[in-house]
C-alpha cells in the first residue's frame, strides 16, 4: 500500500487556488522531492499532509489513514519539519527534545535514550547542554530534524530543510537524509532547486502555480523532456575504431545521431533504458574495444527551466 496518497486535492484561499487537483502516490521507502518556485503550493500541500490545513476538496492519506478524519493517528505517523520555526528562549537542546518527547507521550524512562540517539544521528551530541538560541542556523535546522524523529515516525515531511544552509552544511544534511532513508523512512522533502534533490530522491514532482507539471523518476523525466539520452562511449586502440563504430551505428534503430571524435563517440539514443545492454553487446560483438559506456548526466537545471515557465504565483 502507498505510504502517502493524495487524491484530487484542491486548496483555495479565498479566490486563490494554491493547489489544484493534485494526485500523488508515494510508496514506502521512497524519497520524494517536491520542487517548485515560490508560491507553487509546496507548503500548502505539506501542511495538508501534516494535518495543519484541511483540503478544500479531495483527500490525503498517510499509511492509509485519512488526514481529515483521523488527524491524531496521522500525527503519530509523521515527523513534520516546517519551513519556519520559532525561537525558544532559555531552553537547552536536550530540554527542547525532551519537551517534544513528552508531548508524544514517550515515557520518562525511555526519553533519555531516544534523545541521545537523535542527538547522535544529527551530530548535536556536543550541544546537548547548549541553549537553543545559541545554535547556528544549520545546527537549529538539524535540531528541528532531531525533534521530528523522537517518536520514530514512518514518514518525514520536510519543508525546505536545507534552505539557508552553507554548501558544506547542505552536503551534511543530505548525508543525514540518506541515513534516514536507509533506516526505511519514507521522506517527502521540498526544495526550490531540482539539482539539490535529484541525487538522493528516487522520485520527484515539479509544481508550478498550484499545478503538478511532471512527476516520476528523475531519469524518466529527463528522458521524456529531452526526447532521449546522450551516451558517452570511449574505445581503446587505434583511432580507426571510432570511425568503424560510427559506421556500425548509423542505421541502428533508436539512434538519432552519432558523432565521433577519434575514439570518443557521442550517441543520441531515443530507445528504452532496458535496451541499452543490447547496444553495448552490438558494439562489443562487432569487435569494438569499448572502454567506457556511460549515460551522460543530465543538466538538471536545464530540465527544470524547460519544465517551468518561471511563473511565480
Ligand atoms: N494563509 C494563506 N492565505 C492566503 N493565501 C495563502 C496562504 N498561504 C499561502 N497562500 C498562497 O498560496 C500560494 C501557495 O503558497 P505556498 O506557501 O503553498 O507555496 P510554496 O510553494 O511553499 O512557496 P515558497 O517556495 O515561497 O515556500 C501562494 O500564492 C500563497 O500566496
Ligand atoms: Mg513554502
Amino acid at each position: 500500500m502507498a505510504m502517502i496518497q493524495i487524491k484530487d486535492l484542491t486548496k483555495t484561499y479565498r479566490d486563490l487556488t494554491a493547489v489544484r487537483d493534485l494526485n500523488l502516490t508515494i510508496e514506502k521507502g521512497d524519497v520524494f522531492g517536491f520542487i517548485g518556485p515560490n508560491g507553487a503550493g509546496k507548503t500548502t500541500t505539506i501542511k495538508v499532509l501534516a494535518t495543519l490545513l484541511e483540503p478544500s476538496t479531495g483527500q490525503a492519506y498517510v499509511d492509509g489513514v485519512d488526514v481529515v478524519r483521523n488527524p491524531l493517528e496521522v500525527r503519530r505517523l509523521i515527523g513534520y519539519m516546517p519551513d519556519f520555526f520559532g525561537v525558544y528562549d532559555d531552553v537547552k537542546v536536550w530540554e527542547y527534545l525532551d519537551f517534544f518527547a513528552a508531548a508524544y507521550k514517550i515515557p520518562v524512562n525511555k526519553r533519555k535514550g531516544i534523545i541521545d540517539d537523535v542527538l547522535e544521528l544529527t551530530d548535536l551530541t556536543v550541544k546537548r547542554e547548549a541553549y537553543v538560541e545559541s545554535l547556528s542556523r544549520g545546527m537549529k535546522q538539524r535540531l528541528c530534524l532531531a525533534k521530528t524523529l523522537v517518536h520514530d515516525p514512518k514518514v518525514l515531511l520536510l519543508d525546505e530543510p536545507a534552505s539557508g544552509l552553507d554548501p558544506r552544511a547542505r552536503i551534511e544534511f543530505r548525508a543525514l537524509l540518506k541515513e534516514l532513508q536507509a533506516m526505511g523512512k519514507t521522506i517527502f522533502v521540498s526544495s526550490h532547486i531540482l539539482p539539490e534533490l535529484a541525487d538522493f530522491c528516487n522520485v520527484v514532482g515539479i509544481m508550478e502555480r498550484g499545478n503538478l507539471i511532471v512527476a516520476g523518476r528523475v531519469s524518466d523525466i529527463v528522458q521524456k523532456l529531452e526526447g532521449g539520452i546522450v551516451l558517452d562511449v570511449r574505445l581503446t586502440g587505434e583511432e580507426e575504431n571510432g570511425a568503424r563504430a560510427l559506421q556500425l551505428l548509423q542505421g541502428y534503430p533508436e539512434i538519432r545521431d552519432v558523432r565521433a571524435e577519434g575514439n570518443h563517440l557521442e550517441i543520441e539514443y531515443t530507445g528504452a533504458h532496458e535496451h541499452l545492454p543490447q547496444l553495448l553487446s552490438h558494439l562489443v560483438g562487432n569487435g569494438l574495444p569499448v572502454a567506457t559506456f556511460a549515460q551522460r548526466a543530465a543538466d538538471l537545471e536545464d530540465v527544470f527551466m524547460k519544465v517551468t515557465a518561471g511563473a511565480v504565483q
